[in-house]
């Protein structure tokens, strides 16, 4: 599986190294190459948070883009903390009515997956009360330009100039950075679209250090780690998600999961290639079936050839339920045992707890606000 390798050049962004986004990236590229070597030669130097809003069901998307690699990492020795995002889910609905079926199914999701709650933690990051305490110390330390200027932020600020947004949104960013350094992570495995969330926590943590402990850094200032994981789309070609309809979860039953690649869009061409500039659907469909058959893309395609679509299709169904049938089987059994999924829960959340007391405990000595 090709997890914590090289990270692949990031497509089309043709500008030059004037423009500043895209010399960052390349910059966080370089980094998260020497991090990966970094982490092979010593894993125990690393902390990893890592997180999801639980919006639903994770996808094969999820599994093959951040997933496999978490597993990766826990299983090289790394400590792995994943947070469930719950509080960022009410700056975007009204009602939380699903939210409790939405966390325990992330949780079966990620123990299915092979993250092992003996070698990691998993938390709700609302259960933990000392965590969200950071962020009034954290607003502080940011100005309101400063948060506007994140890209989450500006969109949701749109047109109509935030009159929709709630500040709770506004401060989203902020609250990242106390998901992040509560627990001193000093690794955060993300995709390109957080790059400017992390660099956010990491003006926190080096304004926190140079104001309230100069000399003597409290806060690590925590690392991107960059997926080098290709991008799976959906089914129609488009970004793969719950609410397009495309997504294949990894909880799907093995009809459905046929059902939907059966309606996956291809074209015209019968010759099966693996060109995804010009083909985007069908060499997604090809993609998939690589990423599942531990196999290049240009074998899958050439083995496929003249076959066509269809024949595409029946080897994506019968590789990604082979390449799932053990996830799912844990899958049911363990939302069979929702007493488990709970306890599971509830001790990261402890164990999160104690972390975060500890710190706040240390951020309030350093800010003289302990009496
Ligand atoms: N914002 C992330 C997302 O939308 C979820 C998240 C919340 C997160 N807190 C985090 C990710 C801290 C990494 C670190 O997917």
């Amino acid at each position: 599986m090709p997890v914590l390798t090289t990270p692949a050049p990031v497509a089309p962004a043709p500008a030059g190294p004037a423009d500043p986004l895209s010399s960052s990236l390349a910059a966080a590229q370089r980094r998260s190459r020497e991090l990966t070597a970094a982490i092979r030669a010593d894993p125990r130097r690393f902390r990893v948070l890592t997180g999801d809003r639980p919006t639903g069901p994770l996808h094969v998307g999820h599994l093959f883009g951040t997933l496999a690699n978490r597993v990766t990492l826990q299983d090289l020795g790394v400590d792995v903390r994943v947070l469930i995002a719950d509080y960022q889910t009410i700056t975007d609905r009204d009602s939380p009515g699903t939210l409790p079926a939405d966390v325990l199914g992330l949780v079966a999701d990620y123990l299915a997956a092979g993250l092992d709650p003996q070698r990691c933690t998993i938390f709700a990051h609302s259960q933990v009360e000392p965590l969200n305490q950071l962020l009034i110390p954290f607003l502080s330390l940011v100005s309101v330009a400063e948060v506007a200027r994140n890209p989450t932020v500006k969109e949701e600020f749109g047109a109509g100039g935030g009159a929709a947004m709630s500040a709770l949104m506004f401060s989203y960013p902020v609250h990242q950075a106390a998901d992040i350094l509560f627990g001193h992570a000093n690794l955060v495995p993300v995709g390109q679209d957080q790059l400017p969330h992390l660099e956010l926590t990491r003006t926190i943590a080096r304004r926190f250090n140079e104001r309230y402990c100069p000399g003597r850094p409290y806060f690590p200032v925590p690392d991107a780690l960059l997926s080098d994981a290709p991008l799976v789309l959906g089914t129609d070609g488009g970004k793969m998600s719950k609410s397009r309809g495309n997504a294949i979860a990894l909880g799907a039953s093995e009809d459905e999961t046929a059902r939907l690649i059966r309606g996956a869009r291809t074209d015209a061409q019968r010759v099966i290639t693996y060109q995804p500039g010009e083909r985007p659907e069908v060499a997604n469909l090809v993609l998939l079936a690589a990423l599942c058959l531990g196999q290049s893309p240009e074998q899958v395609a050439g083995q496929i050839g003249a076959r066509g679509a269809a024949a595409l299709k029946a080897l994506l169904t019968d590789a990604l339920n082979e390449r799932l049938r053990l996830l799912r089987a844990r899958r049911r059994e363990l939302t069979a045992d929702p007493g488990y999924l709970h306890q599971v829960l509830a001790d990261g959340n402890e164990r999160a707890r104690q972390i975060a007391t500890q710190t706040l405990a240390e951020v309030r000595g350093m800010m003289h606000t302990a009496y």
